[in-house]
């Protein structure tokens, strides 16, 4: 059995519902127990509260609240909002709110999107030699932040020890379903005396026009169902999956700062999250910890053909930094907060992966591989035996790549009386 790690003992923080009791206070179990209770009643009545509220019929299909008029550009974010209703608290305790506010904002705090295309380019001669989608993102790469369509602030209330969050398009609703049934679901406890498991999907809007509408009414529908989608009102495409990455850095700063562990990963992927948890339980989320299937010395690919080239133009250099593949990886919260600023000295990069191991770099840190990432496919030949394999499927920690049919069958098959050799689960 892992033991309890140090780091889930954390001080209270500010308004959370139930901050934990101290460790070294010498609280009997029976008054921990009933304070569980008080705090759990609590938080029900808030949670039907809200619940209750959020169901009125008009809003039920309603479409996102439009933007405020506020003047607010999108690639600027102006400094926090310090509410200065602030009365009714002691002075020490706005103090503490004021420190925190000063590190950052408290609310996602782009309202508006006013962001025009970088006309200057067009000017100029390597710009215009360039392929359509490439000149598409160079047009927008200064568009840095855009507004939240469908957030979820309360995630990471009470003690969350690992959010999973995963990259979805708004069309891929049997993806999610798939993921919610299996690796995704929701736990309260990660075992070992550990916090909850929480999952969101991250998304932004229907890249196609006439895909838009119907799926947004659709998505939340599906949101009001799970409360699992954070949604941000910028074109889901290819090469914006890098606004993604630092879209939900900057979330997580704002809203879960305190989480010790992350796993970010596709949709179409297998995970055990068994295995995760089990590989989390003797690390400490003060480590640098940024793992997954790791790629040293990677080229930019030059063939126009290839779903990753990248002319010459927008990446001269010979090599990539090493960088964990974006199938599915793990990464320390505090880590995690420090990739957010480093990211935001960058210009963005179309592939979302690579880009991470560039802000790792910024940090000067390495990211760390494991054999038990397979997101760049198992092996070579299609054909091997070990794609079906339930037994291996069992001994990773994410596999690449399986859509909702297979996830569901293999799931069950991991998960069913199998007898593995020993030889397969120590790989
Ligand atoms: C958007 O930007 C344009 C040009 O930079 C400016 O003229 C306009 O006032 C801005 N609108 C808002 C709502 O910020
Ligand atoms: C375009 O060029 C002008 C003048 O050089 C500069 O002020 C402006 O910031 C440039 N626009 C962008 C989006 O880089
Ligand atoms: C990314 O999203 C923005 C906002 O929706 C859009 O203007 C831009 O064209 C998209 N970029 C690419 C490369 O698709
Ligand atoms: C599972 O396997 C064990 C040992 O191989 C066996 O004793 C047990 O009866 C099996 N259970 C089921 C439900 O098949």
């Amino acid at each position: 059995m892992p033991t309890i790690p140090k780091h889930r003992l954390k001080t209270p923080s500010q308004g959370q519902l139930c901050p934990p009791l101290s460790r070294r206070s010498p609280h009997s179990t029976r008054k921990k127990t009933i304070y569980r209770s008080l705090c759990l009643a609590l938080a029900l009545l808030v949670a039907v509260t809200v619940f209750q509220r959020s169901l009125t019929p008009g809003q039920f299909l309603q479409e996102p609240p439009p933007p405020t008029l506020e003047p607010q550009r999108a690639q600027k974010p102006n400094g926090p909002l310090v509410n200065s209703n602030n009365f009714w608290k002691n002075p020490k305790d706005v103090a503490t709110a004021m420190t925190v506010a000063s590190q950052g904002p408290q609310a996602w705090d782009v309202t508006t999107t006013n962001c025009s295309a970088n006309i200057n380019l067009t000017h100029q001669a390597w710009f215009q030699g360039l392929e359509p989608q490439f000149r598409q993102f160079l047009f927008y790469r200064h568009c840095r932040y855009f507004p939240m369509l469908l957030n979820h602030p309360e995630k990471c209330g009470g003690d969350v020890y690992l959010l999973m969050v995963i990259k979805s398009v708004i069309t891929q609703h049997d993806r999610r379903e798939a993921i919610r049934q299996t690796w995704g679901r929701e736990r309260e406890s990660a075992g070992g005396g550990r916090g909850a498991v929480r999952t969101l999907f991250l998304l932004g809007t229907a890249s196609k026009q006439d895909e838009r509408m119907h799926y947004q009414q659709l998505l939340a529908y599906e949101d009001r169902l799970y409360g699992d989608i954070l949604q941000w009102d910028f074109l889901d495409t290819f090469f914006n999956l890098t606004l993604k990455e630092i879209h939900f850095l900057k979330w997580l700063d704002i809203y879960c700062p305190h989480v010790p562990f992350i796993f970010k990963g596709d949709d179409d992927v297998f995970v055990n999250p068994t295995n995760l948890l089990e590989f989390l339980a003797d690390r400490q989320p003060q480590e640098n910890l940024f793992v997954g299937d790791v790629m040293q010395h990677a080229r930019p690919i030059r063939r126009k053909d290839n779903k990753y080239y990248i002319p010459g133009a927008l990446y001269s250099k010979a090599s990539y930094p090493p960088y964990a593949g974006g199938g599915g990886f793990l990464m320390a919260g505090s880590l995690a907060r420090r990739l957010h600023h480093a990211c935001d000295t960058l210009e963005l990069y179309p592939i979302d992966d690579v880009f991470l191991g560039m802000c790792l770099e910024v940090l000067g840190v390495r990211p760390t591989a494991h054999e038990g990432f397979k997101t760049f496919g198992i092996s070579r030949n299609r054909n091997s035996r070990m794609n079906k394999e339930p037994c291996f499927f069992r001994a990773m920690l994410v596999v690449h790549k399986l859509l909702p049919p297979e996830l569901l069958a293999m799931w069950k098959l991991v998960h069913s009386n199998l007898t593995c050799s020993r030889k397969l689960q120590l790989l």
